[in-house]
């Protein structure tokens, strides 16, 4: 069968999101606050999957925090610029549908930044599933993703239905929250923490 493109692939919008990466990071803005969630929830030298790395980002703040991360990412261009950004960053070009229980266990999956929203059509359940089955016995998964003023391309993914998806592949929500600093949930941005329920 012949594998779906991502809404990713099909937005074209790689080179820029790369591009005002590189931009942010060279101006020294703050590119690592989902990360800063992401070490609060961990104990010191924690086992990280970054699943949708893009350019890297959040995996290379992890890293520089102590704890033991994999990123992974499909889109070969982005896997570059990771790779020329920071050296040392374990990253492969891979997708979350290609994840096996062989490549877990991981006290954190850390999936921020839209991917939810970007994955190929009728694939979120297969993600969620893949992601969970690689948790550890108390591992946990932070996601993050618009819910409104969603980027090109990104599909609509309403709380309800996101939350309906999380139940069907065996997820609990232990957190919802509307920002990486976590303030009230709110209809513009969801934040979550989820373990297996
Ligand atoms: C807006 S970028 C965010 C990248 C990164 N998480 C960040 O926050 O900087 C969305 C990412 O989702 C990734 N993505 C979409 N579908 C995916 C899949 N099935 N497996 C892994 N990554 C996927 C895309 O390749 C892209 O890098």
């Amino acid at each position: 069968m012949t594998k779906r493109p991502t809404r990713w692939q099909e937005s074209g919008h790689s080179a820029n999101y790369g591009m005002r990466f590189a931009e942010l990071i060279a101006a020294g803005e703050d590119v690592e606050g989902e990360a800063r969630l992401a070490d609060t929830l961990l104990p010191r030298g924690a086992r990280v999957l970054d699943a949708g790395a893009g350019m890297g980002r959040v995996a290379a703040a992890l890293l520089q925090r102590g704890h033991r991360v994999v990123a992974i990412e499909p889109d070969a261009v982005l896997v570059r610029q990771a790779r020329e950004t920071y050296p040392g960053l374990p990253i492969e070009e891979r997708d979350i549908l290609g994840l096996g229980p062989d490549d877990g266990p991981f006290d954190l999956v850390v999936c921020v930044g839209n991917v939810m929203v970007y994955l190929a059509e009728g694939t979120e359940r297969v993600a969620l599933a893949a992601m969970r089955d690689v948790l550890a016995e108390k591992g946990r998964i932070l996601v993050g993703f618009h819910l409104k003023g969603r980027p090109p391309h990104a599909r609509e993914y309403t709380v309800a239905e996101f939350e309906a998806d999380l139940t069907a592949v065996g997820l609990r929500v232990d957190l919802r929250s509307g920002t990486y600093q976590l303030h009230p949930a709110n209809d513009d941005y969801g934040v979550w923490i989820l373990s297996r329920a």
